[in-house]
């Protein structure tokens, strides 16, 4: 679906299909050049990075190998204490693998810097991130994160990926969330 459909659950349109479209190409290309002559390994975080890992892998011009890890934060009943509980392991052995993480979106960064310290841990050749979205204002703790797509303000977005109670994963754009449907 597009923003356009479920208009009055929206107040704010943030990025549409074709710019994140656009925006993949370019990092795309990026990260083509990059890795060229490397063993990369991309590796997804579910399930927000589900639409970003088809979409992105896509444009890639060579044959790319994906995994993907899912976790979960708890601790303290929100999911802001930094404490990751592995729910789904990686398949694939990092051994001098070159990683590229690739992300929906850094909130408080939390998710990310547990992951890259885990990953660090397993001999892995190099670890990059790429996440589609980046919230400036939320960081917690400061990710290195090679490739951005977008840095969008501190607002509760879904779409591409993004949920809300499972909602809203599949809408093609990304979009701020209108606060009756939450309240
Ligand atoms: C989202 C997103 C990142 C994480 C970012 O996942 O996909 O993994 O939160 O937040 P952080 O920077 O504050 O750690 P979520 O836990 O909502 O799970 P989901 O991808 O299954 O929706």
């Amino acid at each position: 679906m597009r923003a356009a459909d479920i208009q009055s659950e929206l107040t704010e349109i943030l990025v549409t299909e074709e710019q994140i479209r656009e925006k993949l190409q370019e990092i795309a290309a990026r990260v083509a050049e990059d890795y060229a002559g490397k063993d990369l390994l991309l590796v997804g975080v579910l399930k927000g990075a589900v639409m970003v890992m088809a979409d992105f892998s896509r444009y890639l011009p060579s044959s790319v190998p994906m995994d993907w890890m899912a976790v979960s934060s708890y601790g303290a009943g929100t999911k802001s204490s930094g404490v990751v509980q592995i729910r789904k392991d990686l398949d694939t052995d990092l051994h001098d693998k070159h990683v590229l993480i690739v992300e929906d979106i850094i909130d408080s960064g939390l998710t990310l810097s547990w992951l890259l310290e885990n990953f660090e841990s397993r001999g892995a050749a190099s670890i990059e991130v790429f996440a589609l979205l980046r919230k400036p204002e939320a960081a917690k703790v400061q990710v290195d994160c090679k490739y951005v797509g977008f840095d969008i303000p501190n607002e509760f977005v879904i779409g591409y990926g993004l949920d809300y109670a499972e909602k809203y994963r599949n809408l093609r754009d990304v979009a701020v969330l209108a606060p009756h449907v939450y309240s």
